[in-house]
């Protein structure tokens, strides 16, 4: 069955509310963790980088990370008021979290998973995700330029939306 659209932000929200980014267990260990498959730069440096881009397009960011599924799911549904769209790297809970596809399914807002490697091509466990059937888009295997992408296709999705 087609997934229904996501709610359209007005223009004030759009100019008012943030692009949520959140990142799910063990991100806070990028730069040391496997960096040939996940890349070299820290997780704070790409919250910088996104803050910059977001920028960029007029849109502020919270940018996230937590080790625990129930703080991803808080923050999901919190999203669903505070946020104008959401970008989401769930880590391994991609895999394996029907919490969070649930509250993805009632976010109710643009979605972005995105991937710092192409688990498509890894381990098979990792072949299936419990976010893409609710996500707008995927953009995996581009490492950190895979969350400046997202930004850039949130943004153009948002003024879609709003024009
Ligand atoms: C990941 C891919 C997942 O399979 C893995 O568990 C992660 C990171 C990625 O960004 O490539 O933690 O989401």
């Amino acid at each position: 069955m087609a997934r229904k659209s996501p709610a359209r932000p007005s223009r004030t929200q759009r100019r008012t509310l943030a692009i949520y980014v959140l990142n799910g267990p063990n991100l806070n260990l990028l730069g040391v963790r496997e960096p040939e498959v996940y890349g070299r730069m820290t997780l704070a440096e790409i919250g910088r980088a996104v803050a910059a881009r977001a920028r960029t397009h007029g849109l502020e960011v919270i940018f996230r990370q937590s080790n625990h599924e129930g703080e991803l799911v808080d923050w999901i549904q919190e999203a669903r008021t505070r946020s104008c769209g959401v970008i989401l790297n769930a880590g391994a809970y991609t895999h394996t979290s029907v919490a969070i596809h649930d509250a993805l399914r009632a976010l109710d807002r643009p979605l972005i998973e995105v991937h710092l490697s192409t688990p498509y091509t890894r381990e098979p466990f990792r072949h299936h995700s419990y976010v893409s059937p609710v996500a707008t888009g995927v953009i995996c295997g581009l490492k950190d330029t895979g969350y400046l992408l997202a930004v850039d296709a949130l943004a153009s999705l948002l003024k879609d939306q709003t024009a």
